[in-house]
């Protein structure tokens, strides 16, 4: 392995620059030319591919959002889309690749493997935590500080005017960021799309909180929510308690920008060093991940097809808490 390439793809994380940094860094140490690709598979499809040095990576490992810039591409889905990147590859020399990004990210990586057989590593790049094969993902744990530090504020104006608060959180089909917000920010209930919460019990928890002489209330919804969005079922909620003061906020990107948490720099480093080294030796197809503690590689199809459970206490913690 001579020559590697990196990119970033999908939605980006805190955490994306650390990791990009760890990926250059390590290459140079063991001798491996590396290069950036721009605005991920559309710029590999487009050529936007240039070579890197210790110092492109200087002074960003603080910074959130990507320094190599994300997309989705839909050129990529198509065969002649990975013909054109595959060729790009090909004019620059590059053996073997680093994506930095959640599950579409390795779709396309694993299909691209499959039709040209270059070696693919992944680092777990997405605020959702959804990936199958690690523990965390990179971006997490700051996305989740950040809604926390937004739903403690929260709190003291639902206190001031003693109303409810309905707050959305990221995560497309998972409940992963609103459950250590519902718990660490005290929501009376934490709406996942894993587990089925039903307006009826949201109801019964609020009424029992009101008899005990609750004032305010918050509740965390994940976007993925299949009960609806949070502005569906606050409309729901007040058909009922039309005499309870409500209010949504929707969290949205904020979720996904500033400065990695120290967790998140560590873990961005570990699998960027990981990527490389596991490329060198021969790995391919797989996503690098901790589980317990053990850097582990998972083939991307498992990442992709398995279902990374939640520990359904979590919810259950919720509503002893909120007593
Ligand atoms: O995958 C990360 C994520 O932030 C999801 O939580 C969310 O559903 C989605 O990306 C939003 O994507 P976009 O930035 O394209 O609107």
């Amino acid at each position: 392995m001579k020559r590697i390439g990196v990119f970033t793809s999908g939605g980006d994380s805190p955490g994306m620059n650390a990791c990009i940094r760890a990926v250059v860094r390590a290459s140079i140490y063991h001798n491996v030319e590396i290069f950036g690709i721009k605005r991920g598979y559309n710029g590999m499809i487009n050529g936007e591919i240039f070579q890197m040095e210790s110092t492109s990576v200087s002074n960003i490992i603080q910074k959130g959002g990507t320094i190599l810039k994300s997309a989705r591409s839909k050129e990529f889905l198509t065969k002649e889309g990975r013909k054109k990147a595959y060729e790009q590859l090909q004019k620059h020399g590059i053996e073997g690749l680093v994506a930095i990004g959640g599950n579409g990210t390795f779709t396309g990586a694993s299909i691209f493997y499959e039709e040209y057989g270059i070696p693919i590593l992944g680092a777990p790049g997405t605020i959702d935590n959804d990936l199958y094969g690690t523990d965390y993902t990179i971006g997490y744990d700051t996305a989740v500080n950040t809604a926390l530090d937004a739903i403690d504020k929260i709190r003291d104006t639902a206190d001031s005017h003693e109303r409810l608060f309905f707050v959305e959180v990221m995560g497309r089909d998972s409940g992963y960021i609103a459950i250590p917000c519902a718990i660490g920010g005290g929501a009376e209930v934490a709406m996942i799309p894993e587990q089925l919460t039903s307006i009826e019990s949201v109801i019964e928890s609020l009424s029992v909180g009101r008899n005990r002489f609750k004032t305010s209330f918050v509740i965390v919804i994940a976007e993925g929510e299949k009960e609806g969005n949070s502005t569906i079922i606050a409309r729901k909620v007040a058909e009922a308690l039309p005499n309870m003061d409500m209010r949504v906020t929707i969290l949205g990107h904020v979720q996904r920008g500033g400065s990695p948490t120290a967790s998140d720099r560590m873990l961005a480093s570990q699998l960027g060093i990981a990527c490389v080294e596991g490329l060198i030796n021969g790995r391919a197809n797989e996503m690098a991940g901790i589980i317990n503690s053990e850097l582990t590689f998972t083939p991307f199809i498992d990442t992709i097809t398995k279902k990374k459970v939640i520990n359904p206490t979590y919810t259950r913690m919720v509503s002893i808490l909120s007593v």
